[in-house]
């Protein structure tokens, strides 16, 4: 009797059991922790549009399992706000997948809890070279700083540019870019004349770029976060009239993002930038990615975190059709390593020892194409890795 009671419940429990993963197996889902407030608010809004123009292409439906999009708002860069929010998708919304991160201190704040969970994570801008050092369960669709940068130094030298001041926000992207462009540079002999970091929250811009008129370069070289950091930084090279001296900017594509490209004005003609994607990109895949973006929002211009957000969803949409809908951690891993795609921003791989991106970095220069600016490639490093691993 005792014997019986006990194979009941035995079998009991396992339908629970089977019941409750039949109804969770019906769904992939994919947690965003993302900035949808704040200063940064344009990163998760580009991020999640670009997912959502994946899914507007492709259906919302893969390998049978529908594709769930929970988003949750980190307001800005706030470590301890990422953390809580990375438990609570793992453990009350049980997610397959955590996904997003514009910021870098939010990615490296949930690097351990992603660890511990087994949870593939996938990074769609936070650019800070070290994050996937960080956890096994990390890979980058997005780039890093030192990727973009080092390319931009050799440009800058063999265009004769020698003396150049560093300008860049003081944190972990911030940090690489001055690290990758010093080295690059002087090691072909240019020089570095001067180096100043600006706060990540609130900079004034204006006694920064006043100290660089004054020690007369040739040229700045210049990281900040895109969006409204990179329209302030803008607005006070134009002010203090460092065009007007003679002295070139030379930037990271966040300076001159597409999406708030148009808010910088013609003052930003001519600026030569180093990265990734630009809108302007000439290719069928870029086209067919516009014209879903376009379908999701008509306000914001799409940029390279949307583009990584179309990315990261077609590597989960990979995963879930390699491993037939059934999103095992560590296989889910193995097939994220080694992916290749053919994203809107050209062909892109990640690497798979580091879990990072190798892509094309290309210089653009703005210019304006009809009403609008766009960053228009001309020349391009091919299959660049992250130099700074
Ligand atoms: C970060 C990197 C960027 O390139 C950017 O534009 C904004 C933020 C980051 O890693 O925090």
């Amino acid at each position: 009797m005792k014997r019986a009671s006990m194979k009941f419940w035995a079998v009991a429990l396992a339908t629970i059991v089977v019941t409750t993963a039949a109804q969770a197996g019906d769904t992939i889902k994919v947690g965003f922790l993302v900035e949808m407030t704040g200063t940064f608010s344009d990163f998760g809004q580009h991020i999640v549009n670009g997912a959502t123009a994946y899914i507007q292409q492709h259906g919302d439906t893969v390998a049978g399992k529908k594709i769930v999009l929970i988003v949750r708002d980190t307001t800005g860069p706030a470590p301890e706000v990422a953390k809580r929010l990375a438990q609570e998708l793992i453990v009350k919304d049980e997610v397959d997948f955590i996904v997003g991160f514009g910021l870098t201190p939010n990615a490296l704040a949930v690097a351990p809890i992603v660890t511990e969970a087994r949870k593939p994570t996938i990074i769609m801008n936070a650019a800070t070279s070290v994050i996937t050092t960080k956890s096994p369960y990390i890979v980058r669709v997005s780039f890093t700083l030192a990727q973009v940068t080092e390319p931009m130094a050799e440009w800058a030298y063999k265009n004769g540019v020698r003396k150049v001041y560093t300008l860049v926000a003081d944190y972990g992207p911030g940090n690489d870019a001055e690290k990758t462009f010093k080295a690059a540079f002087t090691k072909l002999g240019g020089e570095i004349v001067g180096s100043v970091r600006v706060p990540l929250q609130n900079p004034e811009f204006g006694p920064f770029v006043q100290r660089i008129k004054d020690a007369k370069p040739e040229a700045v070289f210049a990281f900040v976060p895109a969006g409204e950091l990179a329209v302030g930084l803008m607005k006070s090279y134009r002010e203090r009239g460092l065009a007007k001296e003679g002295i070139r900017l030379l930037c990271t594509g966040d300076v001159t993002d597409d999406g708030v490209i148009d808010a910088l004005g013609d003052s930003a003609l001519g600026v030569i930038s180093t990265h990734q994607y630009s809108m302007a990109h000439d290719s069928p895949e870029n086209k067919a990615f516009l014209a879903a973006y376009a379908k999701v929002d008509t306000k914001l211009r799409p940029n390279f975190m949307a583009v990584a957000g179309w990315d990261g969803m077609a590597a989960i949409y990979e995963v879930a059709r390699q491993l037939k809908g059934d999103i095992d951690p560590d296989k889910a891993m193995q097939v994220l390593r080694g992916l290749k795609l053919d994203s809107p921003r050209g062909p892109i791989q990640i690497d798979a020892d580091t879990r990072d991106i190798v892509q094309d970095v290309y210089v653009r220069e703005v210019k304006k194409v009809g009403d609008h600016l766009y960053n228009v490639e001309f020349d391009k490093f091919v299959a660049v890795k992250d130099p700074g691993k």
